[in-house]
C-alpha cells in the first residue's frame, strides 16, 4: 500500500486496545511495522530535515497507537521503537566503555599564518608540488560534548562520551532520548558495525527555554549551552535527559566493519567512502543530522576565505561554535599523513580569537587549595565575556601578579576563550588611581593564619597549616566525596563548608559518624536530602582500592597513579609498607614505589610523607573501622587474563591508536608491555617506520603483527 494511503488509514481507523482486541499477532506485527516506519520518517523530517509534513496532533495520535499496541503486544516492543525515546529506568552509575578506536583531539591554529603553515607541512609530507592544492573540508567546531554511537545491523547499540579519549561513560539510555539520533538507520546500505562520532549540544533557543523553565521552578540557571548540554547528558535518570533540547550532529565515523564475518570484507576500518565529504553525505543518507555549514574547498586559500565567511555568520547561528575544523578531504591522504600523539596530522582546529572585556578589580583574594596552595583570585565588577558573566579571574600565582603588576582597584582587560578559566590579560595603566599599592606576598594563610611557605624552585606559595587549616580541610573533604573518589552523592560544597564550620567534621572519617540529628541544623538540606545523604554515605563504604587511594588526596596522586599503585601492590598495607620503606637502602622495598608506572621520585616522596604521618594512618584506620572497604586486587589475578604472562613490544608509528592506548589495551588483557625485544617477547606490534626492534623480532622468529591486525584482534576479543 502506498505510504500516504496507509497513513490516512491509520489516522482514520486508529488501533484502540478496547475497540480492536480481536487483532492477531501477525496483524499486530504488520501494524507495528507501519507505525514505526511512519513515526520514524516523520521524526526524521521534523528533527533532522527541519521540514515537517505531518501535523503534531497526527503524530501524537500515531504515537499513542503505537504505545497502546505495544502495551497489548509487548513482544513487539524492541529497543529501537520510537516509544523508547521517553527514557527508561534511572541508572545507579554510568559504566565505563573502552572505545574501539580512540577518540582523538585536534591541534589548534589561531591565525591565517598558522593555517598556511599547516597546509605547507602537509604538502611537504605528501611530497606535493607547490602548485598542487590540498582539498579541505571545513566545518564549524561545535561547542558541546563529543560522543561515539555504535550501530549493529542498523540498530543503535551503545553510546559513550569521549572521556579521556580511550574510554568514556556509557550514556546509551540518555542518547536514545535525543530526537536527532536515529534508533534505527534509514536505507539498507549501512555497514554491519558502524560507529559514528559527533557533538551533542543545545541550540540557543532550547537553552533559553531551559533557563526560563529553571527560573519558573526557582532553580539555578545554566551558565551556558555547553554546560547545560554536558549536564543534561550526565543525568542518571534518562527521563530528565529526555526533557532537555539536546541535538546530536554527526561529523565522522569511528570503528566500521562492513560485514559481520571476519573475512576481508569484514575487516575493521574507519572509512565508509573515499573521502570525508562523501562520508558525511552517506551518514546523512542513513538519517543522521549533519551540519549544513560543512563545505568542501579546493585549496587552503579558499578554506581561509571560508573562515572569514563563517566568522561573519557566527553571530547569526543558533548554536555556539568555538572555531572551524579543517580536515583533509581525501582518505588516502589522511592515511598517509597519519597521527601524532593524540591528534591527527590531517586536521586542525582554527580557534576564534578569545573574547575580551574591560572591567575593574574590587579586590585580590587568596584562595587556599586542597594541598595548601595559595591562588590569587581577582574579584571583578561582573562583566559579560565569551558568553558568560564573569566575576572572578585567576591570577595564577604571585609571579603572575608581579608580571602584570596588577593592583586592587585597577581597570583590567579580562579574556575568556572557550571553556578556559577567565584570565586577566593586562592592566589599563592610564586608569590607575594614584594611591594604588602593589600587592604584597602573603606571609600568613588568610584562613588559618599559619605561616606561608614557598620552596625556592616553586612558583606556588603554600599554607603550612595542613588539615588544621579549615580551607584545606574543606577542599580535602570535597575531593574525598567527589565522583571519582568515594562518590558520595548529595554532599555539595555548601554542605561541606557548613560541616567544617560547625566542627561536625574534622577529618574525612567523621563523615561516617554523621547522624540525621547532626544534619538537621544545616542550611540548604531538607530532611529528605539528609536521609539520602546518610544512605549515600553508607553505600559509599563499598569502594575500590584505586578509588580509595585517589580519595585520600595524596599530592600528585591522581586517578591513574592511584590505579597503578593498586594494580601493582594489590592492597593498601602493601602500598603503605612500600611508602614507609621508600629510599631505605637497607630495605628490599627501597625502590618498590619507583617501579610503579607513573611514579617518579617526587610522587614517591609525597607518598612517603603522606603515609609517614601518624594522623593520616589513624584516619585511614578510622575509615576502615567505620566500614569503608574494598576488595584487594590479587596481584596474580592477571593469571586468568587472555594475555597473562606474555610480554609485548610496540614499535614504529601507530596510525590509529596512540601508544598509550595500545599499551592500555594490552595491559587490560594481562600482558606486560616492554621497551625492547628479547627472546622472552611474545609478540611485536609494528607500526610504520619500525626499525631495529622489528628486525630483531624477525631474526628471533617472534610473531609480528601490524596495527590493523592488532585492532581487529582486540575489537573481537
Ligand atoms: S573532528 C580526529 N569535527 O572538537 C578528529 N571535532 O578537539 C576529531 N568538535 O572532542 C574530531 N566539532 O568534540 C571534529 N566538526 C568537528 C567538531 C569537532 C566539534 C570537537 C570534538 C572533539 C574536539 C577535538
Amino acid at each position: 500500500m502506498a505510504a500516504n494511503k496507509k497513513l490516512q488509514q491509520l489516522l482514520a481507523q486508529p488501533f484502540n486496545a478496547e475497540a480492536s482486541p480481536q487483532i492477531n499477532v501477525d496483524e499486530a506485527g504488520e501494524l507495528h511495522a507501519s507505525l514505526v516506519e511512519i513515526l520514524n520518517d516523520h521524526s526524521y523530517r521534523y528533527y533532522v530535515l527541519d521540514d515537517p509534513v505531518l501535523p503534531d496532533a497526527d503524530y501524537d495520535q500515531l504515537f499513542r497507537q503505537l504505545q497502546d499496541l505495544e502495551a497489548v503486544f509487548p513482544q513487539l516492543l524492541f529497543d529501537d521503537s520510537p516509544t523508547q525515546r521517553v527514557g527508561g529506568q534511572a541508572l545507579e552509575r554510568f559504566e565505563s566503555v573502552t572505545h574501539r578506536l580512540p577518540m582523538l583531539s585536534l591541534d589548534n591554529a589561531f591565525n591565517n599564518d598558522e593555517l598556511r603553515a599547516f597546509d605547507q607541512r602537509l604538502k611537504d609530507r605528501l611530497k606535493l608540488a607547490e602548485a598542487d592544492n590540498i582539498r579541505y573540508v571545513c566545518e564549524p567546531k561545535l561547542d558541546g560534548v563529543a560522543v561515539s554511537i555504535s550501530y549493529e545491523n542498523g540498530v543503535l547499540k551503545q553510546a559513550a562520551t569521549r572521556g579521556d579519549g580511550s574510554s568514556g561513560e556509557d550514556v546509551t539510555e540518555n542518547v536514545k532520548t535525543i530526537n536527532t539520533v536515529p534508533l534505527r538507520l534509514r536505507g539498507d546500505d549501512y555497514p554491519a558495525i558502524l560507529e559514528v562520532r559527533g557533538e551533542i549540544y543545545i541550540a540557543h533557543e532550547g537553552f533559553e527555554q531551559m533557563n526560563q523553565r529553571a527560573e519558573e521552578n526557582d532553580e539555578k540557571a545554566f551558565v551556558n549551552p555547553r554546560n547545560a548540554a554536558a549536564g543534561s547528558l550526565r543525568q542518571l535518570d534518562p527521563k530528565i535527559t529526555a526533557q532537555r533540547p539536546l541535538v546530536m550532529c554527526v561529523y565522522s565515523t569511528g570503528y566500521v566493519q562492513e560485514s559481520a564475518g571476519k573475512d576481508e570484507a569484514g575487516a575493521a576500518q574507519r572509512f565508509i567512502a573515499d573521502d570525508h565529504y562523501s562520508s558525511i553525505q552517506r551518514l546523512a543518507s542513513w538519517g543522521f543530522y549533519t551540519n549544513p555549514e560543512v563545505k568542501k574547498l579546493d585549496s587552503i586559500d579558499k578554506a581561509i576565505g571560508y573562515v572569514d565567511q563563517l566568522t561573519e555568520k557566527r553571530s547569526t547561528l543558533d548554536y555556539d561554535i568555538d572555531g572551524i575544523v579543517f580536515k583533509v578531504n581525501d582518505f588516502a591522504m589522511q592515511t598517509e599523513l597519519g597521527f601524532v600523539a593524540r591528534a591527527p596530522r590531517w586536521a586542525i582546529a582554527y580557534k576564534f580569537p578569545a573574547e575580551e572585556a574591560v572591567t575593574r578589580i574590587h579586590n585580590i583574594e587568596w584562595q587556599v587549595g586542597r594541598t595548601g596552595a595559595l591562588t590569587p583570585v581577582a574579584k571583578l565588577e561582573p562583566v559579560f565575556v565569551g558568553g558568560v558573566t564573569v566575576s572572578n579571574a585567576t591570577l595564577h600565582n604571585f609571579d603572575e601578579i608581579q608580571r602584570l603588576d596588577v593592583r586592587k582597584g585597577d581597570a583590567v582587560v579580562v579574556r575568556r576563550a572557550g571553556d578556559v578559566i577567565p584570565q586577566v590579560a593586562r592592566v589599563i595603566l592610564e586608569e590607575r588611581s594614584k594611591g594604588a599599592r602593589r600587592v604584597k606576598a602573603p606571609i600568613q594563610c588568610p584562613v588559618c593564619q599559619s605561616a606561608v611557605e614557598r620552596l625556592e624552585d616553586e612558583a606556588v606559595m603554600r599554607c603550612s597549616g595542613g588539615l588544621v587549616c579549615s580551607a584545606q580541610l574543606k577542599e580535602a573533604i570535597k575531593h574525598f566525596v567527589s565522583r571519582k573518589a568515594m562518590d558520595i552523592d548529595g554532599l555539595g560544597d555548601k554542605i561541606v563548608d557548613q560541616l567544617v564550620e560547625e566542627k561536625l567534621v574534622t577529618t574525612v572519617a567523621d563523615l561516617y559518624r554523621l547522624t540525621l540529628d547532626d544534619l538537621a541544623g544545616l542550611e540548604r538540606l531538607a530532611e529528605k536530602s539528609a536521609g539520602n545523604l546518610i544512605a549515600a554515605l553508607e553505600s559509599s563504604k563499598a569502594s575500590t582500592l584505586p578509588k580509595f587511594i585517589f580519595a585520600l588526596g595524596i599530592r600528585e596522586v591522581g586517578e591513574t597513579t592511584a590505579k597503578n599503585l593498586a594494580r601493582h601492590f594489590g592492597s593498601l598495607p602493601a602500598i603503605i609498607d612500600a611508602a614507609l620503606h621508600h629510599g631505605d637502602e637497607a630495605s628490599e622495598q627501597s625502590e618498590a614505589l619507583i617501579n610503579v608506572d607513573d611514579v617518579g621520585p617526587i610522587v614517591a616522596n609525597h607518598l612517603q610523607i603522606f603515609f609517614n604521618s601518624e594522623h593520616n594512618r589513624k584516619v585511614i584506620a578510622q575509615l576502615q573501622a567505620a566500614g569503608v572497604g574494598w576488595e584487594d586486587i590479587a596481584v596474580d589475578a592477571q593469571q586468568d587474563m587472555p594475555l597473562a604472562g606474555q610480554t609485548w613490544v610496540l614499535t614504529g608509528t601507530l596510525e590509529t591508536l596512540t601508544r598509550d592506548q595500545a599499551k592500555q589495551q594490552l595491559e587490560a588483557q594481562g600482558a606486560k608491555v616492554a621497551g625492547s625485544v628479547s627472546k622472552k617477547t611474545h609478540c611485536v606490534v609494528a607500526g610504520s617506520n619500525a626499525g631495529s626492534k622489528l628486525t630483531k623480532a624477525e631474526s628471533l622468529g617472534i610473531e609480528v603483527i601490524d596495527e590493523q591486525t592488532f585492532i581487529e584482534r582486540f575489537a573481537n576479543s
